[in-house]
Formats: structure tokens, C-alpha cells, sequence
């Protein structure tokens, strides 16, 4: 298959041995610009066919027909793939074999779920000639009434929320807390299902050697998917080779792989040539995860004092009719906020919906919404500054485990966010503020917060006799800088310039480094990295420090630091020698080198470890007709040690701007009669564009933490979203008078 162009090294902007904590700029952007990046689909290998979904038309039944013999007729069509004739899998697609696998259709029987089931696959020579035969199945259908909404199911307790989280948690009395409160409020929001529409589709091109496939293909976990391939297909993880280099979005949806790449795959078995499909925007709605949607209920209690005596929050969610994820809202309330009493409770209902997934913030970007907008609800209801209420009820330790935090630098992110926004002086009361054109103003604030994780992964790292050297591992990059912000730690961790590194990453020949999810990326690639490195350094000081002939002689392993190419003793910087000389005078043409990163369970049982910020929003409101423009946003975020501060930036406005659109834009609308989307589509689906974005500010406040992990990183991919959605909202009631409890707030819901 064809080359694929990756990031070359630029010494723009570097400095020996200090590659971390420089702006540079991505790596791999002057390739995306110029179209040299090779994303799955631009992936062409001679005799390629094209293949084409045909997706169910309603929400819950049986396929009674399809005109297969119509598209077969079609002069370019070559194959169609129906339940008849589809290969026969190794493993039943519904079974259940750990968290990150998710019950696939895959044409095995006739059974619909849910609206845009895959329920054939035409293959042909051109895609115009696949989409045709698609459209010429025709299919009929035996309907059932579909079951839509949260008001039409069973409500019942899940095993568990998230990836493994209990679906309840509690710590003192909250019905005691709140009967013994001076004041008490209960409210009740609801958060829309929302779809991930990472701007790449969920492609695949797959292609047999027998029983070994090679697939391109955009995935956010390589060994993830290479695992549950190999058990779908029975064939070894090892015999998949998949490549995935860029990735236009994942956002969580591309965290394990979606049953249309698996059908590619199947495809390109059942015609023994390559085959590669790509859904269409619409085919993206259904089968590759949303955000579930949520109805939550906070109740909480005050002393005069404003003092939180009760925290409650009850969350009611909703999965698929045949698998399990639920949205873990309730995440949040366990970390933010002091209170003799809290209990977290997650119900759910199952509803003839595509199976719902992880989704940027899982659960802290839902909850949060509440959360913050009861906390805005309670000052309003004490008269008390919003900031200061949130400062009144900080948690010096995690409520509920009571643990020490590993940092957390929250109280400066209000303070330097409160002074860079101008928070100082906002009228209490909702509707005072009007500007010269006469819109409202209101300002809102929210605190931002997301768990700081690291998976399991590893890499490997070389230094050659030439001064260079090499990093590699299966590291993902979508869109979030990965390409850079990794190099920087194999420079810096080698000692050598970015000049003089290679980088590999995105293949899954390379060491398993995890998965790019849950904002833990950095923070596991990035330690396998230092650990590989660490582990190539330490080879090397050993070779000159037991040479006499060497000026490092006698200095023993921990008296050397690596930079610039050469060692040199810690306590005396005039006796050092370079990477070269060293290996060549031991004979060696390189060095190599393993290392790994994991969770350490000591550190995480005596210590709760989370990023930190607070957002602060500026809404104007046309009184008249209710149009709503967030005309400022200003973040402060703490996140531990920052690898690239230009990188990490991007990383809260593209948070921040997120959460401008979960709370002004986005909601999936299905029809409750058919269970069928009424915009899965770009043009109905509203996303913010650039007009609809103000002047924003990321601020990067200092935070150092030895405990989190060794190069002392947190995520940041995440976070931005958190505070910013319950901002928005209360800027809007600030500037209004009206609380809108359901997002997105929309111009009708001012308009009483
Ligand atoms: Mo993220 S939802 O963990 O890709």
C-alpha cells in the first residue's frame, strides 16, 4: 500500500535539551494544509472497490426484504452483502467480553435496533455504482412501535456507569442535610443526546493476505481494535496491521471500532480484493455511539452561612435495547464541592436508540451542567456572589473518599480568571445590565474539573551512533497535537534536538501505547516515552561511567544528565562527553531502550488526582427577540506541567468552544412516532462556526504535582467543556431573569 507522508522534524523554535514546555507549532500541519497528510480514506491501492451502506428506515423491527437481484443488476455493482450471504464470524458480535467491547451489527441475522442500522452492503467498482445499488435494495420492513425519549422506558439501576463506574456513591445523610438547611432548592435539567460528528467519518480500508488484513482506518485505540478484529475474524491480533496515522476528530467515537469498519472488513473477505467504505454524514448517526441523553435532579441545603450541608443529585440516563453505556453525569458532584452529605444516584432506561458511548467529558460535561447551574441557583437564593459561594464550599479535600489531592490549583484559576474577565462588581440581580444597542449583558461563571488518567503503554526508544535517535510507539494523534507534544518528550528525554529525533507513531507494529481517550494521552505515551528514554540513558551513562578513558568515568548512573546530544556530570559541567563518542568507543552502532506507563495503584489510593479551572462567560441577549451571542470567555485551567503551552491552549478553546455549543447549539432530534432523526445532518444538527465564537482567553495557571505521574502531566482535552456550558447558562439567566434547565438554551425558551 501507498507511503504515508508523517511529520518531519523542524528545529523552528527548539533549543537543545528544552523542547518541553515550547510553543511550537503542530508538526503536522504544514502536511494537512498542503494535502500531504494521508487521512484512511485517501488511502487508493490498485483494485480498491468502493462500498456503500444500505441502513434501516426505521427504529425497531425486521428486514422482510431486499431487492438484491435489482442492485445486482447494476453494471458496476460486484458483490451485495445481506444476513444471506455475509461471512460467518469466529465470535457472536452481541458477545460481551470486557469494557471496550460494544455489541456490533454486523448482518448476522435481520433484526433492526435502532434508525441507520447497517442492514447490507453493496460493493461495486466506482462509489457512484455502490451507493446506487445501495439505493436500488429497496428494503421492506416489518416495523415495531419504537421506544424514544426518557419518559418511554423502564426505569432501573445499571450494573454500572462509564467505563466501570458504580452507579451510585454517597457519604453522611443528605435527607438529614437537608432538613437541618436554612435554605434549600431542587431543580431539574435536562442535556439533549448529542452526536460526536468528528469531521472525518469513520472509514475503513481493508484488505486479505489470507488470513492476515490490513486495514487503514481512524481509530483512537490500535490495540483496542486490533483485538476485537482478531476475535470477530479468529485470526491473531498480530496478523492485523492497522494504520492510523491522522485522524479528523474521535472525540471518543472512534475509541473502539464502529460496525461499519468491520463490515469493510468482511467486504473485502467476501470479494478476496480491497475494500474500502466510507459512511455518509447521515450513516455516522446510529451505529457509532452519541451522548446519551439526561434528565438529572439536584437538590441541595445551605446553612445561613451558605455553607452546603446536602448535595444530592439524581441522574436518569438512557442506553440502547441490547448493550450497556450509560452516561456517568454524576462524576463531577463527587469531586467539586464540600458537603457533610452527598449522594450520586444514576438510573436509566432503555430506549430503541443506537448504543450510546463516550463523548468528550463523559458524564463531567452532562453533569456539570447541572451542577453548576444548582450552585448559580443556590447563591442567587442566599444573595451571595456566585464565586464566592463556590469559594465558601471549596473542597480542600475530595468529598466523599476524603483524600488529599494530588494538586489542585482551583483557587487561583478563580482568581486569575475572576481578574482577567473583570468578575468584580456584578450585580447580583439578573436583568441590570443593558449595552448601547440595548441588548441584556450577563456574566456566569462555572468550575471546570476532569480526573486526571493514565493507561497502560508502552514505546521504544533508540540513540545511534550518529547522535540520533528514535521514539516510537502506537500513539494516536486527532487533532489534539500528539505528533508534537510527543516528539517533544522523546527529544528532551533522549537529550537531543528535534533536529536529530525520528518520531513514529500511529501504526500498530509499534509498542501498544493506549488509547487517546479519557484527556490521559499525554500522560501515558508521554511516560512510556520518558521511560524509554530514561531507559536508553541510563545504558549509556553505564557504558561511560565504567570507562576509564571516558570523562565520565567514576560519576555512576545518577551523576549524569542527558542534553544536547552528550552527558555530562551532574556536579562538575566541565567533564562531559557526546552520545557518539560513547558508543563509539564502546563499538556500539546504538543503543535501545523500553519503557512503560501505568496507573500506580499506591499513589492512586492515598490521593484523588484531577485538573482544575474555572470559566467566566459574558451572554448579550436581544430582548425583543431572544438571540443569544456569548460575547466573551474567559478560562483558567490548572493541569500540571504543560509540554506545549500553544497546544494546551488549543486545547481549552476547542473545550471551551464545545461548551459553547452544548449549551446554545446541539441536540439530536429524533421523531418520537418513527425513531428516526429529523437532522442527522451538518446543515439541521447545529455546531457553532466562527461567527458564532467571541473573543476568548485560555489562561495556563502554574500547577506542579510530583504525584500524578513522573513528568507530572494531567489532561486538558477535556476539561475546557466542563465549566463552560453551566456559564453560558448562567450568564443567560444573569443577563435575562429566565433559567432555561434544558439545553441547549434556545431563543424560544427566553420568549415566555
Ligand atoms: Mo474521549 S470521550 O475519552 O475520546
Amino acid at each position: 500500500m501507498t507511503a504515508t507522508a508523517t511529520p518531519q522534524t523542524s528545529a523552528a523554535g527548539t533549543r537543545h535539551g528544552s523542547s518541553i514546555g515550547q510553543p511550537l507549532t503542530r508538526r503536522d500541519g504544514p502536511l494537512k494544509v498542503t494535502g500531504q497528510a494521508r487521512f484512511s480514506a485517501d488511502n487508493l491501492p490498485p483494485g480498491t472497490l468502493h462500498a456503500a451502506l444500505c441502513v434501516a428506515r426505521i427504529a425497531k423491527g425486521r428486514v422482510t426484504g431486499l431487492n438484491r437481484s435489482a442492485a445486482e443488476a447494476h453494471p458496476g455493482v460486484v458483490a451485495v452483502m445481506t444476513p444471506e450471504n455475509a461471512p460467518k464470524l469466529a465470535q457472536d458480535p452481541d458477545a460481551k467480553a470486557g469494557p471496550f467491547i460494544f455489541r456490533l451489527d454486523l448482518l448476522q441475522n435481520d433484526r433492526v435496533r435502532y434508525a441507520n442500522q447497517p442492514i447490507a452492503v453493496v460493493i461495486a467498482e466506482t462509489l457512484e455504482a455502490a451507493t446506487e445499488g445501495a439505493r436500488l435494495l429497496a428494503p421492506t420492513y416489518a416495523s415495531e412501535t419504537p421506544r424514544i425519549g426518557l419518559d418511554s422506558g423502564e426505569v432501573f439501576t445499571p450494573d454500572s456507569v462509564g467505563v466501570g463506574a458504580a452507579p451510585s456513591e454517597s457519604d453522611g445523610d443528605v435527607e438529614a442535610g437537608l432538613a437541618s438547611a436554612s435554605r434549600t432548592i431542587a431543580a431539574t435539567y435536562e442535556t439533549p443526546a448529542q452526536y460526536h460528528n468528528a469531521m472525518e467519518p469513520h472509514a475503513a480500508l481493508a484488505q486479505w493476505d489470507g488470513d492476515r488484513l490490513t486495514l487503514h482506518m481512524p481509530t483512537q485505540g490500535l490495540a483496542i481494535s486490533q483485538g476485537r478484529l482478531a476475535g470477530l475474524f479468529g485470526i491473531k491480533p498480530d496478523d492485523i496491521h492497522i494504520e492510523s496515522p491522522y485522524l479528523g476528530g474521535g472525540f471518543g467515537s472512534k475509541g473502539v471500532p464502529s460496525g461499519p469498519q468491520v463490515l469493510a472488513c468482511m467486504a473485502a473477505r467476501m470479494v478476496g480484493r480491497p475494500v474500502k467504505l466510507v459512511p455518509t454524514r447521515s450513516q455516522m448517526y446510529g451505529p457509532m455511539g452519541h451522548r446519551g441523553p439526561t434528565r438529572q435532579t439536584l437538590r441541595l441545603g445551605t446553612d445561613a452561612a451558605g455553607k452546603l450541608t446536602a448535595l444530592d443529585h439524581h441522574i436518569l440516563t438512557a442506553s440502547s435495547s441490547f448493550d450497556d453505556f450509560f452516561e456517568p453525569a454524576g462524576r463531577a458532584t463527587s469531586t467539586l464541592y464540600a458537603s457533610p452529605a452527598i449522594a450520586i444516584r444514576h438510573e436509566a432506561v432503555r430506549l430503541d436508540t443506537g448504543t450510546p458511548l463516550f463523548m468528550r467529558a463523559p458524564g463531567e460535561a452532562t453533569g456539570s451542567v447541572a451542577l453548576e447551574s444548582a450552585l448559580d441557583e443556590m447563591a442567587h437564593e442566599l444573595g451571595m456572589d456566585p464565586l464566592e459561594f463556590r469559594l465558601a464550599n471549596y473542597a480542600e479535600v475530595e468529598p466523599i473518599t476524603g483524600k488529599p489531592f494530588s494538586s489542585k490549583a482551583l483557587r487561583a484559576c478563580y482568581q486569575r480568571g475572576a481578574e482577567a474577565f473583570g468578575w468584580a462588581g456584578r450585580p447580583l440581580q439578573p436583568r441590570q445590565t443593558r449595552d448601547k444597542d440595548g441588548f441584556l449583558v450577563g456574566i456566569g461563571m462555572g468550575t471546570a474539573t476532569f480526573p486526571a488518567l493514565i493507561f497502560e503503554g508502552m514505546a521504544r526508544a533508540e540513540i545511534r551512533a550518529d547522535g540520533t535517535g528514535t521514539v516510537e510507539l502506537g500513539a494516536i494523534d486527532m487533532g489534539q497535537g500528539a505528533w508534537t507534544a510527543l516528539a517533544q518528550i522523546a527529544a528532551d528525554g533522549l537529550g537531543i534536538g528535534m533536529e536529530a529525533l525520528t518520531f513514529r507513531m500511529g501504526s500498530s507494529d509499534l509498542p501498544n501505547a493506549g488509547i487517546a481517550g479519557g484527556s490521559g494521552h499525554t500522560a501515558t505515551a508521554g511516560n512510556a516515552i520518558h521511560a524509554a528514554a530514561q531507559d536508553v540513558i541510563a545504558q549509556l551513562a553505564k557504558l561511560a561511567t565504567d570507562d576509564p578513558a571516558s570523562p565520565l568515568y567514576g560519576a555512576g548512573n545518577a551523576g549524569v544528565a542527558a542534553a544536547g546530544g552528550r552527558l555530562t556530570r551532574q556536579d562538575d559541567s566541565s567533564r562531559s562527553e557526546s552520545f557518539a563518542d560513547i558508543l563509539k568507543r564502546a563499538g556500539r552502532a546504538s543503543i535501545e531502550g523500553q519503557g512503560k506507563a501505568g496507573a500506580d495503584p499506591a499513589a492512586q489510593k492515598s490521593y484523588a488526582m484531577h485538573a482544575h479551572g474555572a470559566v467566566f462567560a459574558e451572554v448579550r441577549v436581544d430582548p425583543d427577540l431572544g438571540q443569544i451571542r456569548v460575547s466573551r470567555l474567559v478560562g483558567a485551567f490548572a493541569a500540571g506541567r504543560v509540554i506545549n503551552p500553544r497546544l494546551v491552549q488549543s486545547q481549552y478553546y476547542g473545550g471551551m468552544i464545545w461548551g459553547l455549543s452544548f449549551a446554545l447549539h446541539e441536540r439530536a432530534e429524533m421523531d418520537p412516532r418513527t425513531g428516526r432523526f429529523l437532522n442527522d445532518n451538518l446543515a439541521e444538527y447545529h455546531l457553532p462556526v466562527n461567527a458564532d465564537i467571541p473573543a476568548m482567553e485560555a489562561i495556563l495557571v502554574h500547577e506542579e504535582d510530583s504525584v500524578v505521574n513522573a513528568l507530572g502531566v494531567k489532561g486538558v482535552g477535556e476539561i475546557g467543556i466542563t465549566g463552560t456550558v453551566g456559564a453560558i447558562a448562567n450568564a443567560v439567566w444573569h443577563a435575562t431573569g429566565v433559567r432555561v434547565r434544558e439545553m441547549p438554551i434556545t431563543l424560544d425558551k427566553l420568549l415566555g
